[in-house]
């Protein structure tokens, strides 16, 4: 059996992976993968969505690279996951390096979050509001955001999207979360503050960018998990691929890999309130990986020739 249909017989709502926009109209063979529906039931735009991608130029909206996800989906009836609002990164230089009051600034959020949230409406299961507002130190994140507002930018990016689409869940989403350190508790504090505001949220998305012999393991993930479904939120699994150190990656390594995948997915399995698991991207041939960790790589269920990994084998055992 298939990946989705496997996680939903288990209790998960999806199984799911990123799609590389530049990938799905020159190879069929991703395409034909990825848009297998039992397969992968949810689908997140790697790159279309972000604010580079929407809004490059102020006021000038551009939904082509994004609405190739969502039209993907619908073509294959697939969920989606949206991706991303407030984020410092890939972020056009006319709002990074502008000079911003807290109104000025609120007025260009407004904006960006109403016509981006606007244009999806109704095609969104979740959307990550905020993401990647914690340093892996547990300081918040230096942004504009952070220099005009300090952390109130971050209840209001929820109250903001919440007016924009009422009926999508609104995530806080960041990486490093799995190991239940200091940015941990920093994300826990980040989930009350915005509800002390009176601002809503529904769910922390933990991307899941691991590391092949590093990954916690199932107990302690779900453990981690619980902190938060605790504070009366979801939780999911949004970016989830676990890269070898260095490559190539041995026998041994392979069957590590497997079983970091495994407890993962396990972990979500294990705790009541953890909704899905998302990959980001399903095959070595299309990783984020390679082009940012210098000599890493091999991270995703499927290799570059698209066959299935040990990866890909551990992961439907324990679903
Ligand atoms: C990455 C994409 O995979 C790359 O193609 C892009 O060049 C940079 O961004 N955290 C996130 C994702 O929330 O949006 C990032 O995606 C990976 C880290």
């Amino acid at each position: 059996a298939q990946l989705h249909d496997l996680a939903v017989r288990a209790g998960l709502k999806y199984f799911g992976t990123a799609l590389r926009e530049g990938a799905i109209n020159s190879d069929s063979q991703y395409a034909a993968i990825l848009g297998d529906n039992r397969e992968f039931g949810q689908l997140v735009p790697e790159n279309g969505q972000k604010w580079e991608s929407t809004q490059r130029t102020r006021g000038q909206f551009t939904f082509t690279q994004g609405d190739i996800t969502t039209n993907t989906a619908r073509q294959n009836g697939q969920g989606v996951r949206c991706h991303t609002l407030t984020w410092h990164s890939q972020l056009p230089s006319w709002v990074r390096d502008g000079s911003w009051t807290k109104a000025t600034l609120t007025e260009v959020m407004e904006t960006h979050i109403n016509n981006v949230m606007g244009h999806y409406i109704g095609q969104c299961y979740a959307w990550d509001v905020v993401n990647e507002a914690i340093n892996d130190d547990g300081n918040w994140r230096d942004s504009v955001f952070l220099s005009t507002f300090g952390t109130e930018y971050i209840p209001l990016s929820f109250q903001l999207a919440k007016a924009a689409d009422p009926n999508t869940k609104l995530y806080y989403n960041d990486y490093n979360l799995e190991y239940n350190g200091a940015k941990t508790d920093r994300a826990v504090e980040l989930v009350q503050l915005v509800k002390a505001a009176g601002a809503p949220i529904d769910g922390v998305g933990f991307q899941g960018h691991l590391i092949v012999g590093s990954t916690p393991g199932r107990s302690n993930l779900a453990t981690t998990l619980r902190r938060f479904t605790a504070l009366g939120v979801e939780v999911a699994y949004t970016e989830l691929d676990i890269r070898h150190s260095s490559l190539p990656a041995s026998a041994s390594a392979q069957v590590t890999q497997g079983n970091d995948f495994a407890n993962v997915v396990g972990s979500c399995l294990d705790v009541t309130g953890c909704v899905g698991v998302t990959v980001w991207s399903f095959t070595d041939k299309y990783s984020w990986i390679p082009e940012t960790f210098d000599g890493q790589g091999d991270a995703l269920i499927y290799d570059a020739n698209f066959n299935k990994k040990a990866a890909w084998t551990s992961i439907s055992s324990v679903l």
